[in-house]
């Protein structure tokens, strides 16, 4: 119990910078523990994760709560090899997935509530955004308990958002339906290395109380940057042919570069092609 509260409090001073007192009595210790750890994965051993095990995590993720009960969530379980390396093949930048025992996709399902309307009789008045949007939803919060689960078992995971960054191939490769969109793919793996703790923006920042205030941003991201800095380096400086070298290279300056440059900007044409109603 003591170990746990000390491991949370550890991992959240790495994390936020500050130290959050936890009492060793709470309940649940173990698992705030393995909350407050987190780390996403990119390197596994080879050894394989057994089919039943992958099948409960399944399980355990699709008993996350969805939006109204709909259950706009799919898992689509990739064992293809021929398809997962078509998929890779869009995202040359992280041939690595292809090394993960396991990959899955996430995907979001707004195919069956059309279909439930027509099987009723009924009209379907409703295909906008938010339709969309609860469906995109649904799955982030399957895949986080996903990630949850596996890492409750030991293994871990990494999630792969560019699988959007050619949806069409991906939608093909994997022949989504209409109204069924890609939302992120997942390896899954047993770590091959310990990993690191990334750092997150302070407390103070990201947690508002009752109503957002005048902050200084800049004063926040700076302090940030350097704690950061401190602690996770950023390795090499994205793109230094067009963007030249920075003499200190931070979170800011990494994010504002990385999102310096047009990306996915087909994004919206792919799911309104997919059915989808976004106005
Ligand atoms: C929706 C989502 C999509 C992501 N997509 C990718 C990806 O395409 N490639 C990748 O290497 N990491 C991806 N990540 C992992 C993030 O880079 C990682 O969560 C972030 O750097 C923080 O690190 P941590 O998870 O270890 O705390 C994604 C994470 C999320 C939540």
């Amino acid at each position: 119990m003591a170990d746990d509260a000390n491991a949370i409090e550890a991992a959240l001073e790495a994390r936020f910078g500050a130290r959050i007192k936890v009492d060793p009595e709470l309940p649940g210790l173990g698992e705030l523990a393995r909350i407050a750890g987190h780390r996403s994965h990119r390197t596994f051993t080879k050894q394989a994760i057994e089919p039943d095990l992958l099948r409960l995590l399944c399980a355990c993720a699709l008993s996350a709560p969805s939006k109204s009960d709909l259950q706009q969530c799919d898992i689509v379980v990739v064992t293809d090899a021929a398809i997962r390396r078509g998929i890779v093949a869009t995202i040359p930048d992280m041939p690595w997935i292809m090394d993960a025992p396991a990959f899955r996709l996430f995907t979001g399902n707004g195919a069956r509530l059309k279909a439930l309307a027509k099987l009723r009789g009924k009209p379907f008045p409703n295909d906008h955004l938010d339709q969309f949007f609860n469906a995109a939803v649904d799955a982030a919060i399957v895949m986080t308990t996903f990630i949850r689960a596996a890492e409750a078992a030991g293994l871990g995971c990494c999630p792969i958002s560019a699988v959007r960054d050619h949806p069409r191939t991906v939608s093909d490769l994997l022949r989504l339906p209409e109204r069924v969109i890609p939302v992120a793919g997942l390896c899954v793996g047993w770590p091959a290395r310990d990993g690191e703790i990334t750092p997150r923006l302070s407390l103070e920042t990201t947690v508002v109380e009752n109503a957002y205030g005048e902050r200084d941003l800049a004063a926040e991201i700076d302090a940030y940057d350097r704690r950061r800095a401190q602690r996770l380096p950023y390795r090499r400086q994205r793109d230094v042919a067009h963007w030249g070298e920075a003499s200190f290279y931070g979170w800011s300056e990494d994010k504002a570069r990385q999102y310096g440059v047009p990306t996915r900007t087909g994004f919206g044409a792919f799911v309104r092609g997919k059915g989808f109603g976004l106005d």
